[in-house]
């Protein structure tokens, strides 16, 4: 049984329901760059239509402070209505509490589906008002909250409105919670976890974690650089954070002690900028030239991570192993999620970066579970309390 309310046996039928739900999903020029957030909420939209609800959907997209043409939610609306195959009512407002928006959600027919304005465009979202998530409150009879990409943030339209309404988590939030849950708990062994990106401070929390539950880590991308100065490593002018540099020793420290091998790379594809069609040259990871930077793992290292991998019955992966959006620094992330799609093993990818290089590799349906969220699934598997999540059922059905 979840720790969390769900839709079994929620009272909703007939009910109108308020759907937080996470698109915030890549826009650039009105087109959606990947709509993988969007897929993700059709198993929660399409049963409570089932149930004959009547659904008002609320979304971020972007950090707009207020009011702004290019965060407008119209374009995902549109790519929702394709998806559902039905009429998704949007009107553009200046946000979710706008008096015209009322209006339009006060007409919203039975069974019909409303999107709402981008929440954001509301400056009351991101402080938890009160007073804003009484009104988002005001169109439904229940909240059903299935955007686990926003789940550890308290906005009003997360976790305020929770406080208001009989809320219960969507089915995407369910399996969000327990396949990362399931990572923490019991995971089927050699659980191997590999970790990328360009900053060990946004994984510190997660790598001090999961050194108490995985088998082995496998750290590439920037962060591997602090690691290697760290051990005292010339890493010439790649990306450090000279003030982390004691707390990553003291990381190899606790992983020696708990005899969790950290794989990082041994070498390493360098340039003096990223730029594509630039010189590149491939040194050791502890002897980069003064003069270069490193941005991808070299082929020992991918050698090495695959190695790291196979034999794995777990695989979690967070975060790019290079500057992958410029080739030829995507060879390493490449090679690592072609081996993890390939490993058979039950395998989890999450954060922005890797779940697009999965999807730009046609790969995302060899992997057990892609993610949707990015802070979210790190502060979960940090094992933080998630504001969203822990909202749930605070009030009773009336
Ligand atoms: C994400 O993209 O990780 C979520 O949608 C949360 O977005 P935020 O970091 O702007 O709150």
């Amino acid at each position: 049984m979840p720790a969390f309310p769900t839709l079994d046996g929620a009272p909703l039928d007939g009910k109108r329901v308020f759907v937080r739900v996470d698109l915030n999903v890549p826009l650039k020029g009105g087109v959606i760059g990947d709509d993988t957030r969007i897929r993700a909420t059709l198993p929660t939209l399409t049963e409570l239509l089932q149930r004959g609800c009547t659904l008002v959907l609320a979304s971020h997209l972007g950090r707009p402070k207020g009011p702004d043409d290019a965060a407008r939610l119209a374009p995902v609306a549109a790519r929702l209505g394709e998806l559902l195959g039905r009429e998704v009512r949007y009107l553009a407002t200046d946000g979710p509490a706008a008096p015209e928006q009322a209006a339009f959600v006060a007409d919203a027919p039975d069974g019909s589906v409303t999107l709402l304005e981008n929440t954001r465009f509301d400056p009351r979202e991101t402080k938890n008002d009160p007073a804003l998530a009484r009104v988002l409150a005001g169109y439904a009879d229940a909240f059903v909250n299935d955007a686990f990409g926003a789940a550890h943030r308290a906005h009003a339209s997360t976790e305020g409105i929770a406080r208001i309404l009989p809320s219960v988590a969507g089915r995407l939030m369910e399996r969000e919670l327990a396949v990362l849950g399931g990572l923490l708990d019991a995971p089927e062994r050699p659980f191997v976890v590999v970790l990328g990106g360009a900053k060990v401070s946004d994984k510190l929390g997660v790598i001090e974690r999961l050194l108490d539950v995985a088998d082995a880590l496998v750290i590439g991308g920037a962060m591997a650089y602090t690691f290697v100065k760290a051990q005292g490593g010339r890493v010439g002018g790649s990306l450090v954070e000279d003030d982390l540099l004691d707390l990553a020793r003291q990381l190899l420290g606790q992983a020696t002690e708990r005899n969790v091998p950290i794989v990082l790379p041994v070498d390493t594809n360098c340039a003096e900028e990223v730029k594509p069609g630039v010189e590149t040259s491939v040194h050791p990871t502890d002897a980069i030239p003064d003069d270069l930077k490193g941005f991808d793992i070299g082929p020992k290292s991918i050698a090495d991570f695959r190695d790291a991998l196979a034999g794995a019955a777990t695989i979690l992966w967070n975060g790019p192993l290079g500057v992958f959006e410029v080739p030829p620094f995507d060879a390493g992330t490449r090679a690592i999620a072609e081996a993890v799609a390939a490993s058979g093993s039950m395998s989890v990818v999450g954060g922005g970066d890797s779940v697009s290089a999965i999807t730009k590799a046609g790969l995302a349906d060899r992997i057990e579970h892609v993610s949707t969220g990015g802070g979210a699934s790190l502060e979960f598997l940090e094992g933080r309390t998630l504001p969203g999540v822990a909202a749930l059922g605070a009030v009773p059905w009336g």
